[in-house]
């Protein structure tokens, strides 16, 4: 496999890094995946303005510009050998000697790699998927898209030991996002989102799904979502760079929304897969 380290493409197995890094030490970095359909990349330009306000949050300048970004995705999309692909992309504040504030004069690190785009099995989008629900107990700036994923990993295992695929956070009695994915509701054919503040990731595929579905002129609403009403929602959905928009059938152990994927998932499935990139 071909990645990218500072400045060249090289195989995976040649890309070294310092134990000093940053990234290593405090994850201290960004970062974003960008997927990638047919060898298109698919909302290169939001991902890209998503990256910035993450480096913007922690006060990193960013290394390239916009079209250099571009054309680095670009060459590393080029240099697989497969066509739909999840780019991943890092940029972490250096290697510099241990301290927590932050160096001088030290270049970033940037880092990428191109994986086989995962997405949800034909099985998975019949039948929706299983998540287990969680209280929210992750920092106050969930919105940048920050490696110190630590608390995020330890959400997606309590999932992981379940067997299910996502644990569904609640935060003060309101509904936020899963460890890797937004959440969205359905009640009464009305889809109803949870803003993009501070304590979510604004999600790309978030942003994508509400187009389709503002675009079919789908009723929806954008507001804080309390538990007790996500939790009685007639259907729940995960979105995601890699998941796209997955139907949840089954909330901690108990069938959810009928036990099977409903009317507007089903439609706002069908409209992502018409408008995603098909080479
Ligand atoms: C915590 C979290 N929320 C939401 C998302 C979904 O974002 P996107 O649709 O841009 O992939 C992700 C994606 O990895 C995530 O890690």
């Amino acid at each position: 496999m071909i990645v990218y380290l500072n400045g060249a493409f090289l195989p995976l197995e040649d890309a070294r890094i310092s134990v000093l890094d940053r990234g290593f030490i405090y994850g201290d970095g960004v970062y974003e995946l960008v997927p990638v359909y047919r060898r298109q990349p698919f909302r290169m330009a939001q991902h890209l303005a998503r990256l910035q306000h993450s480096l913007d949050g922690i006060r990193l300048a960013n290394p390239h510009t916009d079209a250099e970004w571009a054309a680095l995705v670009g060459e590393l999309v080029a240099r697989q050998p497969f066509d739909d692909q999840g780019v991943y992309l890092q940029v972490t504040r250096g290697v510099a000697p241990r301290d927590h504030a932050f160096p001088a004069g030290v270049a970033a690190t940037v880092f990428m790699m191109s994986n086989p785009l995962a997405t949800p099995s034909a099985a998975q989008v019949a039948s929706g998927v299983a998540v287990v629900t969680a209280e929210d107990n992750r920092w106050h700036r969930c919105d940048l898209k920050t490696t110190s994923l630590v608390g995020n990993v330890l959400m997606r295992q309590l999932a992981a030991d379940a067997g299910a695929v996502e644990t569904v956070m609640f935060r003060d009695g309101f509904l936020t996002e899963a460890s890797a994915s937004n959440v969205l509701v359905v009640i009464a054919r009305r889809i109803v989102a949870p803003p993009k503040d501070n304590l979510i990731l604004p999600g790309i595929t978030y942003d994508a799904a509400l187009d389709f579905a503002r675009e079919a002129a789908l009723p929806l609403e954008v507001r804080p979502v309390p538990k007790a009403e996500a939790l009685a929602a007639d259907e729940m959905w995960l979105s995601s760079s890699t998941k796209e928009v997955l139907a949840v059938t089954t909330v901690d152990g108990r069938p959810f929304g009928g036990g099977a994927p409903g009317p507007v998932f089903r439609r706002v499935h069908a409209l992502f897969q018409k408008n995603k990139p098909q080479g």
